[in-house]
């Protein structure tokens, strides 16, 4: 059984999030999406609210024979891969820019646990430029992010723009 985790913020999930897991899809047996529970950042949406947008837009990723189970952890990310059993730690790549963070990250959860593999994945160009943190700062100010957030996700970050 090959199993991977792919942890992140997911503050919200975007189109980009989708295609790294839809990549990683024939790669493993099964993927944990597991969302950090961190208070500290400050985030728009809760952990709960996070797992429950990537349930509802799981179902546009085609994932094969592929299991994905949504999870959430609050500590190191080499420690909850560790005790799920993964081999691997499935990260994306955006742009040069993510690689020297996305280095120290891999060498660092590879020194806390050995066997753990960390595998980079590039998501499609047109999402290069996606990042959760650029389409609430968008969205916030008024402008467009269709196309690049789902729109079940739009439509959550419309309701609590509204209810804040
Ligand atoms: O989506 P993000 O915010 O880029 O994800 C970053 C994340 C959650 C992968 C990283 O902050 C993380 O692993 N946090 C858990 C704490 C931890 O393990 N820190 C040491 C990493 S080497």
């Amino acid at each position: 059984m090959r199993r991977a985790i792919f942890p992140g913020s997911f503050d919200p999930p975007t189109n980009g999030h989708l295609d790294i897991i839809k990549r990683s899809c024939p790669l493993f047996d099964e993927i944990i999406i597991a969302v950090l529970n961190n208070p500290d950042k400050n985030p728009l949406f809760s952990v709960e609210e996070r797992c429950d947008m990537i349930r509802e837009i799981l179902p546009t990723v085609s994932k094969g024979g592929c299991s994905v189970i949504v999870d959430s952890f609050s500590g190191l990310t080499a420690d909850f891969a560790r005790t799920k059993g993964a081999t691997a730690i499935v990260r994306g790549i955006r742009a040069v820019s993510d690689y020297e963070y996305e280095l120290r990250m891999a060498l660092m959860n590879r020194k806390l646990e050995p066997e753990i593999e960390t595998v980079f994945l590039m998501a499609d160009e047109e999402y290069s430029y996606v990042s959760s943190t650029l389409m609430k700062q968008v969205f916030i100010l008024g402008g467009r992010v269709a196309g690049l957030i789902p729109e079940a996700v739009e439509s959550r970050m419309r309701e609590k723009l509204k209810a804040q």
